[in-house]
């Protein structure tokens, strides 16, 4: 059974669809083991009540510096016997030495065709807004493994969604987040069948 740590800091539909993909028996031999958000505000929060699953909100306001947060985040997450880290829109940069601790098992779903429109602070509707200017004819979501390099780990799956002449921020966003409830998904599944060590 593969346990995966789900970092969150928003709305969290992608937990969601990780949560119904379990729950239906689509992502076979995988459990939430812990949710943790930055954010006590986070819906993302909410839905792991929901669903019963245990979930932790580790305030930034509490840490003297990122790397100090970043060690309780990897604290928690070795305490739950964690196999994989899931960043399920989670909106801080994970430090060098938190990524180092977990190599080729932190998942990324970023919501644009990386290379492309990837980076620091490149994320949300900034992303969208940025496609929209290039005038690319499409679009799409990249699932990766998160090295140090913000955005560039190497990919696992991606998939694409035009962009269409009258889109908004808004049409554009929708689209692509519909197909990364899947492709996230896909790419759980491939990285856990082919997972064998404890992090
Ligand atoms: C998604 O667009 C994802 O690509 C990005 O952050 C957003 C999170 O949305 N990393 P949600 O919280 O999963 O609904």
């Amino acid at each position: 059974m593969k346990r995966l740590a789900v970092l969150a800091s928003g709305r969290g539909s992608n937990l969601q669809s990780i949560i119904d993909a379990i729950n239906s028996g689509e992502i076979k031999d995988a459990e939430i083991a812990v949710i943790i958000s930055n954010n006590k505000d986070a819906y993302a929060l909410e839905r792991a009540k929901e669903s019963n699953i245990k979930s932790k909100f580790v305030d930034a306001k509490d840490f003297e510096n990122k790397v100090k947060y970043d060690e309780e985040l990897s604290k928690i997450i070795k305490e739950n016997n964690a196999d994989l880290v899931i960043l399920a829109g989670y909106i801080k940069i994970l430090t060098k030495e938190f990524v180092e601790q977990f190599p080729n098992k932190i998942i990324n779903i970023h919501p644009a065709l990386l290379p492309k429109h990837g980076g620091k602070g490149m994320y949300g509707k900034y992303v969208h807004e940025a496609v929209l200017k290039s005038g690319d004819s499409e679009s799409g979501c990249t699932a990766h493994f998160v090295t140090a390099e913000v955005d560039e780990g190497p990919i696992i799956s991606q998939a694409k969604v035009p962009v269409l002449p009258n889109d908004t921020v808004d049409t554009l966003a929708k689209r692509v987040l519909a197909e990364e409830h899947k492709l996230f998904i896909q790419a759980i599944k491939s990285v856990i069948s082919k997972e064998t060590s404890k992090l």
